[in-house]
């Protein structure tokens, strides 16, 4: 049991595309617990209107009782409004805007990370923002596109406008999701920026949000976690309650969520093999939390059969 520090620290999941959808999100909540805020992830324009599966994800009544916030992901003013039309009317009151998208479908449309290399497309952004004081609005950046000095332009702007927070992945969009942390720009960007700063990037255990919290203490506003809560689920809880759950304890809680998200599955998806795909990703990123070896089987397995045979 380690002693409290004095203010613990708010625990956001970040949204991962193809992860985090509503039902995964709900269960979490439910079954783990210990994040204060969910994110959606980003809902996007597609052939001059917002997609529906994108829509469908962030409905309120698929998110009854968890804490979401919607995230999209826009080219400029125009984009922002027309996502903005969509999602107020459904009862939203706060959006966070993504700033940090590296893959190229959406950057090479100036979306995502696009942004940071085009402060004109950020002024836009930042009028939408000004004009429309009946929302609350966040911003999820990197540092840049290609060049880890971007975010000093974007900072400027964005100080200018009222925002809940500003989350930041210390890296540029190149290197996507792997490689070093630019802790030195982060450092210089918490200096420069008037917002709340979440912090973003490769928090695994609860070791490395204490090292977090110890670093920055309440110069930061909070964490937010990815991959290390979809390896981990538990560990927002385990932060919150200053403990660890035992190796059984967690597979057995991890069972309950995989189990709950198969029988969803079962009912909206036709077609086992499909269904089987889609229930294998939950164990993408759990590799070192169940074993290499249960890992594989459960890769590996060819039919539905099977795969419930490999379960851990
Ligand atoms: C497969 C995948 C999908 C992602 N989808 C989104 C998204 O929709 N919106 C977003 O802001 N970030 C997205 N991200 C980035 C994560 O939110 C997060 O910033 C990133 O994984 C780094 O945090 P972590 O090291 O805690 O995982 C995605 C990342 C991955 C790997």
């Amino acid at each position: 049991m380690r002693i409290f520090a004095t203010v613990m620290m708010n625990i956001h999941f970040a949204p991962i595309q193809g992860y985090t959808e509503d039902v995964y999100r709900r269960l979490h909540n439910k079954i783990f617990g210990g994040v204060d805020v969910y994110y959606t992830p980003f809902v996007r324009i597609e052939h001059g209107d917002v997609r529906s599966k994108d829509m469908r994800d962030v409905r309120p009544q698929f998110n009854e009782g968890v804490n979401i916030v919607p995230q999209v992901i826009a080219s400029g003013g125009g984009e922002l409004k027309m996502l903005l039309d969509k999602l107020i009317p459904m009862g939203y009151k706060r959006i966070d805007i993504n700033m940090g998208c590296p893959f190229p479908l959406q950057t090479k449309h100036g979306r995502g990370a696009g942004l940071m290399a085009n402060p004109e497309k950020v002024k836009e952004i930042a009028k939408v923002i000004k004009e429309r004081s009946d929302i609350q609005f966040s911003v999820k950046m990197r540092l840049g596109l290609d060049n880890a000095d971007e975010w000093k332009e974007v900072i400027s702007i964005l100080n200018e406008v009222p925002l809940v927070q500003i989350t930041v992945h210390p890296r540029i969009a190149t290197q996507q999701y792997k490689g070093e942390l630019n802790m030195e720009a982060f450092d210089s960007l918490l200096n420069e920026c008037k917002h709340p700063i979440i912090y973003n990037g490769e928090i695994q255990s609860v070791e490395d949000i204490l090292r977090i919290e110890k670093t920055y203490g309440d110069k930061i506003a909070g964490v937010m976690i990815g991959r290390g809560l979809l390896a981990r689920p538990s560990l927002a809880f385990e932060y919150k309650n200053g403990t660890t759950l035992s190796d059984s304890q967690l597979i057995s809680k991890i069972r309950e969520l995989h189990s709950h998200l198969l029988e969803h599955y079962q009912t909206i998806i036709p077609g086992e093999a499909q269904q089987l795909n889609k229930i294998r990703t939950f164990w993408d990123y759990m590799e070192e939390t169940i074993g290499r070896k249960n890992w594989k089987k459960l890769k590996k397995a060819g039919n539905m059969k099977n795969y419930i045979a490999a379960l851990p």
